[in-house]
């Protein structure tokens, strides 16, 4: 499988995230302060809970419902109530495309 666009670059506001599926993966996509563009797995591992409605901080994004703060980097939970990690999926700029390939994890 290859990577599908999701976005355009100019479509995310920074330090922000935005819920897109790729091939029925859902992913929060965000453009952090460093400019810098992650995609992680949407779904809050404590609940069903969207983590593209949360908050981002720095290199982490706050799930709203109960705070667990997921780092972008790793998919980790920095903090309870969640415990286990969502996917990092790798991101590939082109241009002013967002690409993502559900299929490559980066954890
Ligand atoms: S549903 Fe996300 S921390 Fe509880």
């Amino acid at each position: 499988m290859s990577a599908s666009r999701v976005c355009a670059l100019s479509d995310l506001e920074q330090d922000a995230a935005i819920r897109v599926e790729v091939d029925g993966v859902p992913m929060a996509v965000v453009l952090d302060s460093n400019g810098e563009v992650h995609a992680i797995g949407d779904t809050c591992t404590h609940g069903d809970i969207s983590l593209a409605e949360g908050f981002v901080d720095g290199d982490t994004l706050e799930c709203w419902a109960h705070g667990s703060a997921f780092s972008l980097r790793t998919g980790k939970p920095l903090n309870l109530p969640a415990y286990e990690p969502v996917p990092v999926y790798a991101v590939t700029i082109e241009g002013d495309d967002v690409l993502i390939d559900p299929t490559v994890t980066k954890k």
